[in-house]
């Protein structure tokens, strides 16, 4: 199949990777000219695991190409994809511009006989396809041919390649059967099971997905609050309700709360979806509450321990929302290091992928960059785990016990044994294990 894809951003490109992998003729398309210069020469902009490889193969094969121009791709191709970033506006919204501005992009390139599929990858409020296809129609002076399909992505960064090659699902929502029987084709090679809905249906699975799994993240945060004040382990307690195969173990994981750039986005836009539609969702009002609460606790224990915060000497190791990845978009170990420069500590912060961005965003002016999880810790009072980074878990306890000032942990994301720490000689503390 041809395929060329509008936004070469996470989504995008690696969208596009796979799909040439399996064997299809993609052209991804960014108006980023520095951005598609980097990649026609072979640099990928972002880290994903596996994803310059995966570049590299499928450009030397002649199967992914790049360009700026959406005219070039919408001609090459039967199915266009949209990838561009729909961004929360202040009040939650989702910022549809991009979207409405590529749809009149292609509008305009789009020749009369051709028959092209326009598929919404980006998150998208329910509805917005039908807006779409209005978009389209109304700038079009050709009459052009087309359908409008709605394909949410459920990939997770660190993960993506695999999330994308090996889907629990993929969802297509189309009213048009035409378009519904290309799209199991491009799909046909991944082998994984295809859910076929109407487009409004496909939209708010997306939405409602992602709200689910940030509610079971605050629904164990809030165990974990229980479990502290009354000296039991949420691990322990997430593997008893997690091996009940109807809730399962996966995002049980408490900790200093969810972020990067969809939950919290998404969360808010469903909120504001719902709102919008009279019926709102006040239960996701609480998952949201939670998540802030959870990260104000935890710099509440710190400040419990140290007493005063101002001119304190403090490590924090992470910066990532997550691990296995550079974004830092929206990174709750961000906010964390934020909050301990504006009460006036020393902050020393050390992430294995994340510094560059931090820095480039400008994320953490005032903190001391380390050049190794020892080398933030040397002379801290209190060490602060933001991010699950495995690294940090093999870092010699008694190295570190040399280099800190005082042997403190303050674990956010619950990933060292409190026995072995403590057996170490450190004073430590977790989320929902005392
Ligand atoms: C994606 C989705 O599109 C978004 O809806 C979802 O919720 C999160 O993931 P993402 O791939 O993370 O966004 O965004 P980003 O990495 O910012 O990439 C978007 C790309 O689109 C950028 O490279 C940008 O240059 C490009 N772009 C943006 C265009 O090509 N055209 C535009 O008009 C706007
Ligand atoms: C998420 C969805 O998982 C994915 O399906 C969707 O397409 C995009 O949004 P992503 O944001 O890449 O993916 O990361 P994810 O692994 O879901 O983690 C999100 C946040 O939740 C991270 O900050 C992570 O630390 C946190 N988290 C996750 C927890 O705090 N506890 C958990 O048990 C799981």
């Amino acid at each position: 199949m041809k395929i060329c894809i509008i936004g070469s951003g996470y989504v995008g490109l690696v969208s596009g990777a796979c799909f040439a992998d399996v064997g299809h003729n993609v052209i991804c398309v960014d108006n980023n000219a520095k951005k598609v210069e980097q990649l026609v020469q072979g640099k990928v902009p972002i880290y994903e695991p596996g994803l310059e490889e995966l570049i590299h193969r499928n450009v030397a094969a002649h199967r992914l190409h790049f360009t700026t121009s959406t005219e070039e791709g919408v001609d090459k191709s039967d199915v266009v994809f949209i990838a561009v970033p729909t961004p929360p506006q202040p009040d939650g919204s989702v910022d549809l511009s991009y979207i409405e501005k590529v749809a009149r992009e292609i509008s305009v390139v789009l020749k009369p006989g051709q028959y092209r599929v326009i598929v919404d990858k980006s998150t998208v409020p329910v509805k917005t396809g039908e807006k779409v296809a209005d978009t389209i129609r109304r700038y079009n002076k050709t009459g052009a041919d087309f359908d409008v399909v709605s394909n949410p992505e459920f990939l997770r960064e660190g993960c993506a390649v695999a999330d994308l090659m090996k889907p629990d699902r993929i969802v297509i929502g189309s009213n048009s059967e035409r378009a519904i029987a290309l799209m199991q084709k491009i799909y046909e090679p991944f082998m994984s099971p295809v859910l076929v809905t109407d487009i409004n249906s496909a939209e708010l699975i997306k939405h409602a997905a992602n709200s689910f799994l940030a509610l079971k993240i605050s629904y164990i945060n809030a165990v974990a609050r229980i479990c502290e004040a009354s000296g039991a382990d949420v691990e322990k307690v997430a593997d008893g309700i997690g091996s009940d195969r109807r809730i399962g173990r996966n995002f049980l994981n408490a900790g200093i709360g969810y972020g990067g750039s969809c939950f919290p986005k998404d969360i808010a836009a469903f909120i504001a979806i719902s709102e919008d539609l009279g019926v709102p969702f006040t239960l996701l009002k609480e998952v949201e509450k939670i998540n802030r609460t959870q990260r104000e606790r935890f710099i509440a224990k710190i400040r419990e321990s140290l007493w005063v915060l101002k001119d304190k000497k403090i490590a924090v190791w992470g910066l990532t929302f997550k691990p296995d990845t550079d974004d830092v978009r929206s990174s709750v170990a961000i906010d964390v290091v934020r909050d301990l420069l504006a009460e006036g500590a020393q902050v020393s912060v050390y992430d294995p992928k994340g510094m560059e961005k931090a820095v480039e965003f400008k994320l953490v002016d005032g903190a001391r960059l380390a050049k190794s999880p020892l080398d933030a810790a040397e002379g801290a009072e209190a060490l602060i785990v933001a991010t699950e980074w495995k690294e940090f878990t093999t870092v010699d306890l008694s190295d570190l016990m040399k280099v800190m000032h005082t042997p403190l942990i303050f674990d956010g994301r619950n990933i060292m044994d409190p026995n072995t720490v403590r057996a170490a000689g450190f004073k430590y503390t977790s989320i929902g294990r005392s």
